[in-house]
């Protein structure tokens, strides 16, 4: 049996970490980076968001993936090494490995520690299987270590994760993950446009989870930043952009507030909000396009029968 190796890329720099969340904070319209949300708690809740019956986005795209399997396996051709981003529990791309033919599974999140038990259970199933995680910060500069090997890659990029770039921002992503694939290709979860009914009440539903989601980034600030936002001051807010098209996030102040950390503070003043997230929403066309623009040569693509949700295969 194998044993899983684990790699960790680039530690966090508090102190850049602190500098981007306070000049974040203090721009006159506050905004914040969407990997905030996700502290130990934040995880916890977006796990709970996925099994909520407003938010389609997981549901939707298992069910592309259970019915298409076949097709793009068949697609993409044995894979020799599927590379995971954001991999997370690993439980996704599991579901690949046999439809695949997986040999090699790399999995990328935020800290390898994190991967570790995910791939510790994993290697007990796939015990031929070579596993490598590692733990590094792609939202910037996705460059894969040596450690991955040499040739042709499947990069796997699920659950509409894209949809928290910006086009311009994606299109950077993708150039970079065209060049990663190393003549390899991009299996990728895009969620697509929609009516607001169905698009605003997954962002904001019914039993509040996506508020405790979005609210729990002060706590995680507080800890972070050492400030002092009182959470009973804040809700909320889940909007559909139509110009931009993507779902936005904002904290809304319920009252005028100061909030302060050491060395600074800012004042809020009712209404004034904090946009913590961004989720585009994307066109089939407009996607398939965007792909190409990254480099890719061609482009495949596997709708559920509500045209909610798209999966698509980019070969490099
Ligand atoms: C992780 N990401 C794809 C989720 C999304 O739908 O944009 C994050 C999320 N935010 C609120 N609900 C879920």
């Amino acid at each position: 049996m194998n044993t899983p190796r684990l790699i960790q890329l680039g530690h966090e720099d508090p102190a850049a970490t602190r500098a981007e969340l306070i000049a974040g904070l203090g721009a006159p319209q506050s905004a914040l980076s969407p990997k905030f949300l996700y502290d130990a708690l934040g995880s916890r809740l977006f796990a709970a968001i996925t099994e909520l019956p407003e938010y389609y986005l997981t549901r939707t795209e298992a069910a592309i993936f259970r019915q298409y399997l076949g097709e793009m396996a068949e697609a993409l051709g044995p894979v020799a090494t599927l590379v995971d981003l954001g991999a997370g529990n690993c439980e996704k791309a599991a579901r690949l490995f046999a439809a695949l033919a997986v040999r090699h599974y790399v999995a990328v999140d935020i800290s390898a520690d994190y991967l570790r038990e995910s791939l510790d259970r994993l290697q007990y199933e796939h015990p031929a299987m070579r596993m490598l995680g590692i733990g590094l910060d792609f939202s910037h500069t996705l460059n894969l270590p040596v450690e991955v090997g040499a040739g042709p890659r499947t990069l796997f990029y699920p659950g509409s994760s894209i949809g928290n770039f910006t086009p311009h921002e994606a299109l950077i992503f993708l150039r970079q993950v065209h060049a990663a694939s190393q003549g390899g290709n991009l299996l990728i979860g895009v969620d697509l446009v929609k009516p607001d009914a169905v698009l605003v009440p997954a962002y904001d539903d019914a039993l509040g989870i996506t508020a405790a989601f979005n609210r729990n980034l002060l706590l995680h600030l507080n800890r972070l930043i050492d400030a002092d936002f009182d959470i009973a001051d804040w809700r909320h807010i889940g909007l559909f952009n139509h110009a931009e098209s993507r779902i936005e996030m904002h904290l809304e102040a319920l009252r005028d507030c100061r909030v302060s950390w050491p060395g600074g503070s800012r004042q809020f003043s009712v209404g004034e909000r904090i946009h913590s997230e961004n989720s585009c929403k994307w066109r089939p066309d407009d996607f398939a396009d965007l792909l190409r623009q990254a480099g890719f040569r061609q482009v495949r693509q596997w709708r559920d029968e509500r045209d909610w949700f798209a999966v698509f295969a980019a070969f490099a």
